[in-house]
């Protein structure tokens, strides 16, 4: 009885440490590789992507704060109609702040994290900054 006993507090233990390192663990979404997202869905993930990937960190939505505001990178996009999925794909030459260190700072973050981003994710991406964009217009 006493080893049963012992055996079934272990057991106990044991599960009690596996749901407290899964709480611990980072959320983090997960999209598959082939999604159709609606309009309204890319916007959403693309919003929590952004700040997941920590875009948001440097990028500001409205005001230059570490590096050229959401709006001001939509305003030379349309003005250029470029496109920002080639850009964060290293397609594509900055043209928004084209100074050598500021473009490096970016430039790290296009070598590093967003060569693991799939294309559905940086499409959110791209169709969220548009959208703040619109927004910050009306
Ligand atoms: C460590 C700060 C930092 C982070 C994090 C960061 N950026 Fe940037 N980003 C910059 C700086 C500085 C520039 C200005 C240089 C430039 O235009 O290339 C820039 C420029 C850009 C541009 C304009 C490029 C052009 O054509 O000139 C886009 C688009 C952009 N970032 C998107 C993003 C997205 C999306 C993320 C998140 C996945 C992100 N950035 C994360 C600092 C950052």
């Amino acid at each position: 009885m006493k080893r049963i006993l012992i055996v079934l507090t272990g057991i106990l233990v044991l599960t009690s440490c596996q749901t407290d390192k899964k709480t611990e663990k980072k959320l983090e979404t997960v999209v598959p590789e082939r999604t159709e997202l609606s309009q309204d869905s890319k916007i959403f993930l693309g919003n929590r992507l952004f700040s997941e990937k920590t875009c948001i960190t440097c990028h500001a939505i409205d005001r230059e704060h570490k590096a050229p505001s959401v709006v001001d990178i939509m305003h030379v996009y349309k003005a250029n109609n470029a496109d920002i999925v080639s850009f964060l794909k290293g397609y594509a030459k900055p043209i928004v702040d084209t100074t050598a260190s500021q473009v490096a700072i970016m430039q790290a973050n296009i070598d590093g994290f967003l060569k693991q981003i799939t294309d559905v994710e940086l499409d959110a991406i791209a169709t969220y900054m548009m959208h703040v964009d619109e927004l910050s217009k009306k």
